[in-house]
């Protein structure tokens, strides 16, 4: 009876020209908005290890999928995924000595990470005193609440501490947020390369952190 009457209620908000679901919407999306800011103060995060790369790996797929559907076709969102975030792929960066990756998780499940790795950049002036921000990737509902720049805050502190001179990164051009999030914590955009997705080339802005000791 209840659904047949909720079901009533969202036809005739279709025929009013209406969102259907109304207020219903709403309600999820202050559950959202709840979610986003009670539970990071439980969020934890920790230096990575053996045995981390399927969390990494999980995460990597599911961050891809919910920020680039609709945006990229799909199959080469999906063709990407099975490549780049492939288990083996983070167990590669994590037998790297030159590599490190933080995982933040919230009850011990995995909601997100930073790789920070040797920059493989098409730049003329890389040097050893160089890394690269390689990803950062946090789940849709963990975003907006400082979560990213408490990552890279923790990428940064490590690079002062291993004397590195500048912080790189590359950043699809299309993805606007993430651009100005950099951007917010002081990355200047210094180049541009191509990047493949599935079989598609993406236009890649570079930006640069210069780190003062
Ligand atoms: C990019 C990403 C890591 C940012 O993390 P976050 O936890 O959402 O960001 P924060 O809440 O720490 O925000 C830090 C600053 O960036 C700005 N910012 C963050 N997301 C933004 C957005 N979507 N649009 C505009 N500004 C944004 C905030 O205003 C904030 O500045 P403030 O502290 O002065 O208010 C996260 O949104 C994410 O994982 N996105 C999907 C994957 C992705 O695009 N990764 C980058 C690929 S190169």
């Amino acid at each position: 009876m209840l659904f047949i009457g909720r079901f009533s209620i969202r036809m005739i908000r279709v025929i009013r020209g209406q969102n259907p679901w109304g207020g219903e919407q709403r309600a999820l999306d202050s559950c959202k908005l709840i979610c986003k800011f009670h539970n990071m103060s439980e969020a934890v995060i920790r230096k990575c290890g053996p045995g981390d790369e399927a969390a990494l790996s999980l995460i990597g797929q599911a961050t891809f999928l919910e920020s680039f559907a609709g945006i990229l076709p799909g199959k080469d969102i999906l063709l990407h995924c099975a490549k780049q975030h492939a288990v083996e792929k983070y167990a590669g960066w994590l037998r790297d000595p030159a590599s490190t990756i933080w995982l933040v998780e919230i009850e011990q499940a995995p909601i997100g990470y930073v790789v920070l790795t040797t920059p493989d950049l098409p730049l003329t002036d890389i040097s050893p005193g160089d890394l690269e921000i390689k990803r950062i990737y946090l789940l849709h509902r963990f975003q907006g609440a400082g979560m990213g720049r408490r990552l890279m805050e923790q990428a940064r502190s490590h690079a002062l501490a291993h004397l590195v001179r500048r912080l790189l990164l590359g950043v699809y051009a299309q993805n606007h947020e993430a651009i100005h999030f950099y951007g917010k914590l002081g990355y200047r955009a210094v180049g541009q390369r191509q990047f493949q997705i599935g079989e598609k080339l993406c236009d890649d802005l570079i930006m640069r952190l210069t780190l003062e000791s």
